[in-house]
């Protein structure tokens, strides 16, 4: 979603800097780009839709410029174009956003009748304007910049500079995220740490309603008209952290993580005893029913869950889509815990399905991959999950921890009400220690998912089926397929197809079928049977050998592990047949188009 950068210091490469730093917000996902930096005593701008590179085209980085903000825009009002891309210009304001404003249309109104009039179908020039017209009255930024926070509805991260003071960046945030870096006599505004990651790793976070001043020297941060010193921090990641470290995508260096992040996010609580396990994690045990909140493949990763903590704990569990939680009728037992999923931390409808509960009066836990993220602040207890920062648009090693975490979960909750077999639980601590090798030994098989890929590059429709915790798992298949192939496709639970989807089943529709979950895998079976008797191509995933061959075209053998696992390995073979199915359709696979890694408006 949108990236915000900006630079204020007594170095004269501001629009190197600006133009670095977007690059390294790309990832977020944009469709236009725009800067705008001091030249001479006047405020340039320069924004072109698309690319960075066509913004680059039309810059000359050797300009000296010591004051400057970019934004990458994702569009929420108005078109891609030039003219709705950031920065904005209104009097003396110039301005970046990252956020929504609501009550754009009343505030839009009112001023044309002042006579101000907008060239741009957006909201952030209603927040220019605005501030331009308290401006006039008040002659006091920072009073005006605060006062937004009073008129505006809805969320937003600024970065602003004014006219009659050009030496300083003001910024303000609410609900959407914005840091502040700082490097000696050089300061820097960010969505995020990573974008001036190659100048400092000391930042400073803002919180909602914070607004602040910052020049060369001096970084002044407000709430509520008092000042505030708040603690600064050090980013633990490096450049080299964030480099695609010879892989062709971000994609598949992550999807080749994910033996290490399942070690680094399981070995403080899997010590030779269980001791860790319990005394590391929240007593889940005084809650009469999970309730998890959460968007994208994180939900799906609370459906894995979902499966594995009933079974193996015996707690109920929901999962409810943030998105639809937060405008649903409340039914929120006090005594139910509310997880939410997030591996940024900041998505906009997780963040407030949490917020819902808070204010239920319910306990909330986040499982949050970005340390001090929005969720993990606002959540009353954290579990961090440990999969190191994710670049490409589509998760991978990101989701693969949150089912580590929930698997987690499941077998404290079991180990703590003694409701686990003393064999499963040596089975289960065995597997543990193996399952990253078994991860390596199924991303070696890469060129089978390659031939697999093309097998079924022609076709348009990709059907992924399973029961329980296949079911789940199928529609993480299915979404990372679409998200990056841009292939249509559906996850269906395997008995239901046939109550009006088999219908679309021709000659060679490509059909994944999973079958892992020994409980209902020979249903499944049965179901695979009456797709391939409809001319379907299967590609069976399965941890399954068979005597009989005839139901499948292609399979994909995982290794058996205990089920509170195996999650961990069917996913593997999912992700990459995507990843090789858009490689061959030569899509744009670390930035898929539309789509953002961190989905900050709902
Ligand atoms: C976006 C990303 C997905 C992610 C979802 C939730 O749609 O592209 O990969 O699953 O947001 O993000 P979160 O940061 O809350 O896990």
């Amino acid at each position: 979603m949108c990236g915000i950068v900006g630079y204020v210091g007594k170095n004269n490469s501001c629009i190197k800097v600006l133009l670095d730093g977007l690059r390294r917000l790309e990832y977020r996902g944009y469709d236009s780009a725009g800067i705008a930096y001091l030249e001479n005593e006047k405020i340039v701008i320069k924004k072109e839709s698309g690319n960075l590179e066509n913004l680059s085209n039309v810059v000359d980085a050797s300009i000296d410029s010591n004051i400057g903000i970019g934004h990458t825009r994702w569009a929420t009002h108005g078109k891609a174009d030039r003219k709705n891309s950031h920065p904005h210009r209104m009097g003396k304001f110039t301005l970046v956003h990252n956020g929504i404003i609501e009550n754009y249309n009343e505030i839009k109104s009112d001023l044309m009748s002042k006579g101000y009039v907008f060239e741009s179908e957006t909201d952030t020039e209603v927040v220019c304007a605005l501030l331009d017209y308290m401006y006039r009255t008040d002659k006091d930024i920072l009073k005006c910049v605060r006062k937004l926070g009073s008129v505006v509805e809805g969320s937003y991260a600024l970065g602003i500079i004014c006219d009659d003071c050009k030496d300083s960046i003001f910024a303000a945030k609410k609900n959407s995220p914005l840091i502040i870096g700082l490097n000696g006599d050089e300061k820097f505004i960010a969505s995020d740490v990573p974008a001036i990651l190659d100048k400092t790793n000391k930042y400073i976070i803002l919180e909602d309603g914070d607004y602040a001043q910052i020049d060369a020297d001096n970084v002044r941060v407000f709430a509520e008209g008092k000042e505030k010193f708040p603690e600064v921090k050090e980013f633990e990641f490096s450049l080299s952290d964030i480099d695609k470290q010879g892989y062709e995508h971000y994609m598949l260096k992550e999807i080749h993580e994910q033996p290490e992040v399942f070690k680094k996010t399981t070995k403080d609580y899997l010590k030779d005893d269980l001791n860790n396990l319990i005394d590391m994690m929240p007593d889940f045990n005084k809650y009469s029913k999970i309730r998890i909140v959460a968007c994208g493949s994180a939900t799906h990763a609370g459906l894995v869950g979902r499966q594995l903590i009933e079974r193996f704990a015996n707690v109920k569990v929901e999962v409810n889509t943030a998105s639809e939680f937060r405008y649903d009728k409340l039914f929120l037992d006090k005594d139910e815990l509310v997880i939410a999923i997030s591996q940024s931390g900041e998505t906009a409808d997780t963040l407030e399905a949490i917020k819902i509960a808070k204010n239920n009066g319910n306990d909330t836990l986040g499982i949050i991959n970005a340390k001090g993220s929005s969720i993990a602040r606002e959540a009353k207890m954290v579990l961090y999950t440990e999969a190191g920062k994710e670049i490409a648009v589509a998760t991978t090693k990101a989701y693969s921890a949150q089912v580590a975490m929930l698997a987690l979960i499941a077998l404290n909750l079991a180990v703590s009400k003694n409701i686990i077999e003393k064999s499963e639980m040596l089975s289960i601590l065995r597997d543990t220690k193996n399952l990253p090798n078994y991860i390596s030994i199924l991303l070696d098989d890469d060129e089978y998912y390659r031939k697999v890929a093309e097998s079924i590059k022609e076709h348009n429709d990709i059907f992924f089926i399973g029961r329980g915790i296949d079911y789940a798992l199928a529609m993480e298949g299915s979404l990372k397929l679409k998200e990056i192939s841009y292939k249509h496709s559906e996850a269906y639970a395997a008995g239901e197809l046939k109550h009006g989807t088999i219908s679309l089943i021709e000659e060679g529709t490509p059909v994944i079928a999973i079958v892992t979950d020994e409980k209902v895998a020979s249903k499944t079976i049965s179901n695979i049977k009456e797709v391939k008797s409809r001319g379907a191509y299967v590609i069976l995933v399965t941890n399954k050998e068979f005597e009989d061959n005839s139901f499948y075209d292609e399979k994909i053998l995982i290794p058996k592990v205990n089920e509170l696992l195996s999650p961990l390995l069917t996913v593997i073979p999912l992700q990459i047949i995507s990843y090789e199915l858009a490689k061959i359709n030569g899509c744009s696979i670390d930035k898929p188009k539309n789509l953002a890694k961190s989905v900050t408006v709902e």
